[in-house]
């Protein structure tokens, strides 16, 4: 059997080993249920305990107060790009969105869809988005504006917030979430697929501020309202209890053994800051996420040729670093450095890089 990877996928993504470790652990029998996690009913107790510690950890991560719910959905982060509109879209007032690349532009598309009067106010569509906007000015009156704080593909990220005179901001946070301190103050909904920084594919973290959620028209069909999930704690049918377990084990391991999230933010910023140095360093390589825009999660890098690009990725799998390859709508190649890829990873990808350089620089 191969050993395991250094794994840097963009998602699903590498879980922290002890997590998969007491996963196994517990597969057959849960926590003396004499049943697995996998087999009991999601109304049991055991169930319960693990929905409730899930969203009481998240609580604690993204330090929220009582204003905020914690639902747990399916349906991907692309399902929140048509929910979003269709629960948050005020009449008569306009959603205004920034385009930073595919995810964005596919968030926009959604509520286009749906005949929302849509404001892009913003895009660095101009230079391939490659970099994060800064002069924004939200329409007086929107319902919300969206953005995406981290752009999985371009691998850019937001360092600030907008500022929004007081219009509640949505994030497409699915690859950085838990990955740094965050103030919740001005959002009213974040939304994360799980399969890169939160657990593995199956559950959407949702977390949505009380006030928001009333505004969900009420002939939305029942699965697609918010309003069901709050009111029945996310349990209005079955929801993904294995997907949550993982969660609860990833938010767990978050709080108790790296040291909760500014503990986290410190690991990725060393983690982001070896590779963006070591690009910055030498010509062979070039980053090309515009510097102050860059990613802590999603490193995106090119080669002086597409051949050597495939030649990289090759090797580097021989040599125990997988997931290289960029997303295939832009080619080249990235290394997301997720909250549970060790620090030991990147030093070796570091070490890797040099070496390819050495060989066909
Ligand atoms: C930022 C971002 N948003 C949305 C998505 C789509 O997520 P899902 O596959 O859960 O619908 C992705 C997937 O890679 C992503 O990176």
């Amino acid at each position: 059997m191969k050993e395991r990877l250094f794994n840097f996928n963009a998602g699903p993504a590498a879980l922290p080993l002890a997590v998969l470790d007491e996963i196994q652990s517990q597969i057959v029998n849960f926590r003396g249920s004499g049943m697995s996690i996998l087999e009991v009913s999601h109304r049991s107790k055991w169930f319960e305990e693990v929905l409730d510690d899930a969203i009481a950890r998240v609580k604690r991560l993204l330090k929220l107060d009582d204003r905020f719910e914690v639902l747990f959905l399916q349906g991907g982060a692309s399902l929140q790009f048509a929910m979003v509109p269709m629960n948050l879209a005020l009449d008569g007032k306009p959603v205004d969105y920034v385009d930073t690349g595919t995810w964005s532009t596919k968030a926009i598309k959604e509520a286009r869809i749906q005949k929302k009067d849509v404001r892009v106010i913003a895009s660095s569509q101009d230079k391939e988005f490659t970099y994060i906007p800064r002069e924004i000015a939200v329409t007086s009156g929107a319902s919300y504006l969206h953005i995406t704080s981290n752009n999985t593909i371009r691998g850019t990220q937001w360092k600030t917030f907008p500022e929004t005179q007081g219009i509640p901001l949505v994030s497409d946070m699915s690859s950085d979430i838990f990955s740094r301190v965050l103030d919740p103050a001005p959002f009213g909904l974040i939304y994360a697929g799980a399969q890169k920084n939160a657990g593995p594919a199956g559950v959407t973290l949702v977390v949505i501020r009380k006030d928001m959620i009333e505004r969900a028209p009420a002939d939305l069909p029942t699965m697609l309202s918010y309003k069901t999930y709050a009111e029945k704690k996310s349990m209005f049918n079955t929801p993904p209890c294995f997907a949550i377990y993982v969660l609860q084990l990833v938010a767990k391991w978050l709080e108790e053994t790296v040291g909760g999230i500014p503990a986290m933010e410190a690991v990725n910023a060393r983690k982001a800051a070896m590779l963006y140095d070591y690009l910055d360093s030498q010509d062979f390589y070039r980053g090309t996420a515009e510097p102050g825009s860059r990613s802590m999660m999603n490193v995106t890098f090119r080669l002086p040729t597409p051949e050597l690009e495939q030649q990289f990725i090759a090797e580097a799998l021989d040599a125990n670093l997988g997931g290289l390859k960029g997303h295939r709508s832009v080619g080249g190649c990235r290394a997301s450095i997720y909250n549970a890829v060790p620090t030991e990873a990147v030093e070796a990808l570091v070490v890797f890089m040099k070496d390819f350089v050495k060989k066909n620089g």
